[in-house]
């Protein structure tokens, strides 16, 4: 297994994780609400095959699928406890939801099906950089010709070097996630100060390059955090 030691915080409990989003510090109002707009965009709504890697409960994806549904909707987690939730939120999908309790790394290198939409949500900054081009590497072997990488991930400044990433992440932690009882602002700080490893955004584009995906479209930027998309093409319809 791959990286299983940063999944700790979400295994043991969900609630950390909901508290934070809930109180919008890592931008999902407005990450999910471009996410649902993208979505809106293809033309092949009921139709698309969508892999979710590092689901975790699919709570900010689920509107987004509603709006927009696939065909077969794939998520994939190592937190027992988020999946026990992802498939509450999924329920009312209408096309096929599969819920797979594995490593994002194995499962996108194994599938062997042909997805039209890769979705990762802040799950990859986990991942080695040499695993980071291996995702990317399979990402480009799985994806269908007018498929879609999406990637909302924390992202470093060009030159940026992980010290000062972390130093900057920390004390906007520190100062704006003002309702997190100290504790748990102290457990949320170790997670990220201990497993956080994000990539320049020229980083992440020259790995999905050399996978073939040559296209590149910044979506959104909120401070560190980014949604990316990548293609084939120039993404002008699914
Ligand atoms: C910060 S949460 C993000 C959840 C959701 N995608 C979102 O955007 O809000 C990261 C999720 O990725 C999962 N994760 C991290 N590394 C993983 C790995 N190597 N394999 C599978 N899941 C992983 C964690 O268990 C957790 O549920």
């Amino acid at each position: 297994m791959t990286s299983a030691e940063p999944t700790t915080i979400f295994t043991r409990s969900w609630s950390l994780y909901d508290l934070l989003t809930e109180h919008n510090y890592m931008f999902h109002n407005e990450i999910y609400s471009g996410i649902r707009d993208l979505l809106e965009l293809r033309n092949d709504k009921e139709h698309y095959r969508l892999l979710d890697l590092g689901c975790g409960n699919a709570r900010y994806l689920t509107p987004c699928l509603k709006r927009s549904p696939p065909a077969l909707y794939e998520g994939v987690d190592l937190s027992e406890a988020a999946l026990a939730e992802a498939r509450e939120y999924l329920a009312e999908l209408t096309g096929q939801v599969i819920l797979t309790h594995g490593d994002l790394l194995e499962a996108v290198e194994s599938t062997g099906k042909t997805w039209d939409i890769l979705f990762t949500g802040f799950a990859i900054h986990h991942l080695m950089p040499d695993e980071k081009a291996r995702f990317f590497r399979a990402a480009g072997r799985c994806l269908s010709e007018n498929g879609w990488l999406i990637l909302v991930d924390v992202v470093r400044e060009e030159n940026q070097d992980r010290e000062s990433y972390l130093d900057g992440y920390l004390k906007f932690m520190r100062e704006k996630w003002t309702h997190v009882p100290q504790d748990q602002l102290e457990e949320a700080c170790t997670h990220v100060h201990d497993y956080d490893y994000p990539e320049c955004l020229s980083t992440l584009q020259e790995m999905a390059g050399a996978a073939g995906l040559n296209c590149t479209r910044l979506i959104s930027r909120h401070a560190q955090h980014y949604t990316i998309l990548f293609s084939r093409s120039a993404p002008t319809k699914g």
